[in-house]
């Protein structure tokens, strides 16, 4: 057994309704870093008239002072306390019961319940930090009307946020104020927040459809309020498209949102308070990147969309976190497509699935959409959870088509506003308002791993007609051997020679949704005067792999003359992928660039008037991790090779050209779509040249150190600081030097700074990696900085897979160290370990070891210890 606190199972067929509903609770917090106390009065209902011999309340680490039922002090004989909550005997059907305990804010380093951090007091408890804050019923299903009343010092705690409407406030004696928040809407615990600390706040109004004034309210430290535009503005749309898009309007006075720099997550939706990590806040041009003004605009949608799919409408229980996380996602992702190039979201959206989901689904951790049984519910905040949970509802939206899509949603609302509800509530809201049936749809939120859809085609030239069969078969996963095949909604076009469209039937239909439901089916397109090309799975239109067995000139015709962005995209990708593959068989043989994929790129280089984000999505090389996802043992340096001498052959070949658009790209800041592609492709121009040959790359390198030196904006700035940092012939120290003095004040830059170090594959990288951890600005208690250097150090391919095990084991100690600060954070961070079975017999042997050595830590937690027994059973 492993000396773990518990790590037994919670099953999904195991649910069972609440039998006392908890409608109103009231809080009293006084509020203090070393001991804070917590009084609670919950009115508790019996549900049925049958009388219970005992009531559960979840607690964790609480120190109980005091309780009384309905006024009375209650006797030690009426009730226990232990490691996981409070027991009541002998309730009756209808009281108040009122605790008070005390915890311990500073000492809490989880980042999990009331925690202290940076001088503000701040709460996470999606999904089951409540319990660490008091007495109750922490599950999703329990939905009570919030009141909470805050004290703190006025001097360190000006401002006093909880969810809801300010109702009232006071002074308290010795300097104490106090405020009550009040929330009208009924919710479950897990969206509860609360904050106070010295912040100030930037401030706007929204007037919703119906002309009801919103006031919105972003909190960060004085210093930042310069650099809240972008969520400001973010927030702004979402709440507009939201209305527009789904009918949908925000319900509150007023929407808070707080930055912290102490956070677990990305962000947390609790009602009218979102509380975000700093991360997805705070942006100016100085020291955000284009990708981090995306990932703003992103993330908080994401957060306001949960206030109708997941707050407003939440769920029965954890294993339905799809219902709110996918479908939230889903909109996020169609929400930024609408704001930017909807072709260049769809290849990010598809590569992030490829990246962590694909792996996930193929590997132990693999898990359904809607898990069956799980240790803690942490480790299910997965990318199948979200990202595949994506796909589902978005082969939805595919299925029943927009306007079906949206009868569905407004179904799903009326049926279930104010409600707990299941995934299956949702799937039929969609069948009931399209009179559909999705029957066999279920099937993907019940069966993990990826399907592989294989395509066959034939041209009869006599006939005049094109023959496509499509098969689907899904590898066993763990606990799954055998697997159904599932409805799969395949985007179809043939391309004729002209580069055009052919009509599929007699209507002139030129794209189709093909749905694949059966192992093989055959469909026989007529009316086909010429040979066509087939453009299969369309925008990606289903969470599958695709072999679709196509010669490098169709491949390379598709990337001049597809429609589709992301077929376009992906034919050029399976040319450079095939190419490095070649590499990674002959190492030191990639001296040529292959014709086809010489002739796509060049089209690329050529066509002036294409998006210049786009251009850069088709200029890009597929990462080492997706060329490894295709291989069967992953050959860690073959891999890094052979992609480091594809880049230096297509920087060479077209050196002219990549120093054109260099030059020709170069312009004025401005955060404009237009411009911010045009710095995308014109930093892709530069780590090309950069990578060119190495006499040459000798110049370049000055053109990367002179854009490090005069760019007036944090993208530029940091292409250039990375190129030089993680170019092997380059020695960069002066650079990071100078980086660190410029922006020492500013953590979320340092983050970066940590990061790109640790993903450099310089000769001493993992002596670099350790320097990192002793740095004076590396912190184990800030999940940021860990994951800038513990995070990026897994992407460091090379030095992680060291084949001497070096990396592995490096690693698993500071997993070590992790667990008994951040056990959250910890077992997140450990998940690269359990692809071991993807690597050689040396580096399978080093990495269960090193999981081996994890299983056997004093204290292991709950987290970590779940991440590991179902990694490696094996582990001891
Ligand atoms: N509800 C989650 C935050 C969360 C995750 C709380 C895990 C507790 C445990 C939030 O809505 C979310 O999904 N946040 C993401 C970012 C989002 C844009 C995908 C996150 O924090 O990574
Ligand atoms: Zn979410």
């Amino acid at each position: 057994m492993m000396a773990s606190e518990n790590n037994s199972l919670i099953h999904r067929s195991d649910y069972q309704p609440l039998a006392y509903l908890i409608t109103d609770i009231a809080l009293d917090v006084r509020l203090d870093p070393e001991n804070t106390e917590v009084t609670a009065r919950l009115h508790l209902q019996r549900q049925s008239p049958e009388p219970a011999s005992a009531l559960h309340l979840d607690g964790e680490g609480l120190e109980l002072l005091e309780i009384r039922r309905d006024g009375q002090s209650l006797p030690e004989t009426g009730y226990a306390v232990d490691g996981s909550g409070l027991t009541l005997f002998q309730p009756e059907q209808d009281f108040v019961l009122e605790t008070r305990v005390r915890i311990h804010p500073a000492a809490n380093l989880a980042l999990s319940g009331l925690y202290h951090a940076g001088g503000h007091f701040l709460t996470q408890c999606e999904a089951e930090g409540f319990r660490r804050i008091t007495y109750y019923q922490d599950r999703p299903d329990c939905l009570a009307r919030f009141t909470v009343t805050l004290h703190a010092p006025q001097k360190t705690c000006p401002v006093l946020l909880a969810n809801g409407n300010c109702v009232a406030q006071g002074n308290d004696p010795q300097g104490f104020h106090w405020a009550r928040w009040e929330d009208p809407y009924p919710k479950p615990s897990y969206l509860f927040a609360m904050v106070a600390g010295d912040l100030a706040a930037m401030r706007d109004t929204f007037t919703t459809q119906s002309g009801r004034q919103v006031a919105l309210e972003i909190y960060v430290a004085e210093r930042d309020l310069n650099a809240c535009s972008q969520a400001m503005d973010s927030l702004k749309r979402a709440m507009r498209w939201d209305e527009v898009v789904y009918g949908r309007e925000y319900d509150l006075d007023r929407y808070m949102i707080v930055a912290t720099d102490s956070f677990n997550m990305g962000a947390m939706e609790n009602k009218g308070l979102n509380i975000f990590n700093a991360k997805y806040v705070l942006a100016s041009p100085e020291t955000a990147t284009d990708t981090d003004y995306q990932g703003i605009e992103s993330v908080i949608a994401h957060e306001y969309f949960h206030n109708w799919t997941g707050n407003r409408v939440t769920l029965r229980d954890w294993f339905q976190l799809s219902l709110k996380e996918g479908l939230t996602v889903f909109r996020d992702q169609e929400f930024s497509a609408d704001m930017n190039s909807r072709g260049v979201q769809r290849i990010g959206d598809v590569r992030r699935l490829r990246a962590a989901q694909f792996p996930e689904d193929a590997g132990p951790l693999a898990h359904p959409v809607r898990p069956d049984a799980y240790s803690e519910i942490n480790n299910f905040y997965t990318a199948t959870v979200y990202e595949k949970g994506a796909e589902l509802v978005r082969m939805l939206h595919t299925l029943l088509g927009k306007e079906g899509f949206r009868r569905g949603t407004d179904l799903y609302f009326e049926r279930h506003d104010g409600h707990a509800v299941t995934i299956e509530d949702f799937v039929e809201a969609m069948e009931d308002a399209n009179h559909a049936d999705l029957s066999r749809f279920r099937t993907w939120y019940a069966q993990a791993g990826t399907p592989l859809v294989k395509a066959h085609g034939v041209y009869d030239p006599k006939a005049h007609t094109y023959t496509l069969t499509l098969s689907q078969s899904t590898p066993p996963t763990p606990g799954q051997p055998l697997k159904e095949p599932v409805p799969i909604p395949v985007r179809v076009a043939l391309i004729n020679t002209q580069g055009e469209k052919a009509a599929l039937d007699i209507s002139g239909a030129r794209e189709k949704v093909l749905v694949l439901e059966e192992a093989t089916r055959t469909w026989t397109f007529q009316n086909m005067p010429d040979p066509v090309i087939p453009s299969l799975l369309r925008g990606f239109s289903a969470p599958v792999r695709l072999e679709n067995p196509l010669d490098d000139q169709s491949r390379s015709f598709l990337a001049c003359v597809d429609d589709d962005p992301f077929n376009r995209w992906e034919s050029i990708q399976e040319l450079a992928l095939k190419s490095i593959l070649a590499g990674v068989q002959n190492p030191g043989t990639v001296q040529t660039l292959p014709s086809a994929l010489e002739r796509a790129l060049s089209a690329t280089l050529q066509d002036g008037a294409m998006d210049p984000a786009f251009r850069a999505e088709l200029l890009s090389l597929p990462s080492e991790d997706y060329v490894g996802e295709q291989m069967a043992v992953i050959a860690v340096d073959a891999i890094h090779q052979a992609r480091d001498a594809l880049l230096s052959i297509i920087g060479n070949h077209f050196h002219g050209e990549w120093l054109n658009l260099y030059h020709d790209l170069a312009a004025v800041y401005e955060r404009d779509g237009l411009s911010i592609g045009r710095r995308r492709l014109r930093n892709m121009a530069l780590s090309y040249l950069v990578y060119s040959d190495r006499h040459r790359a000798d110049d370049m390198t000055l053109h990367a150190r002179q854009q490090y030196v005069q760019a007036d904006n944090m993208t530029d700035r940091l292409a250039a600081f990375q190129l030089l940092v993680q170019h092997p012939l380059h020695d960069a120290e002066d650079i990071l030097m100078d980086f660190y003095q410029k922006w020492q004040d500013h953590p979320l830059v340092i983050d970066k700074w940590f990061a790109i170090q640790a993903m450099a594959p310089r000769a001493d990288a993992l002596r670099h990696v350790q320097y990192l951890l002793v740095h004076p600005a590396f912190d184990w208690k800030v999940p940021n900085r860990v994951r800038a250097v513990l995070g990026a150090f897994t992407m460091n391919h090379t030095v992680f897979h060291a084949a001497d095990g070096s990396g592995y084991a490096f690693f698993a100690e500071q997993i070590r160290r992790l667990d008994d600060i951040n056990p959250q954070t910890a077992a997140r961070l450990a998940t690269p370990l359990s692809r071991w079975q993807r690597y050689d017999e040396v580096r399978q042997k080093a990495m269960t070891q090193a999981l081996q050595k994890l299983a056997a830590k004093p204290h292991l937690s709950r987290d970590l210890a779940e991440v590991i027994q179902r990694a490696y059973p094996g582990a001891a």
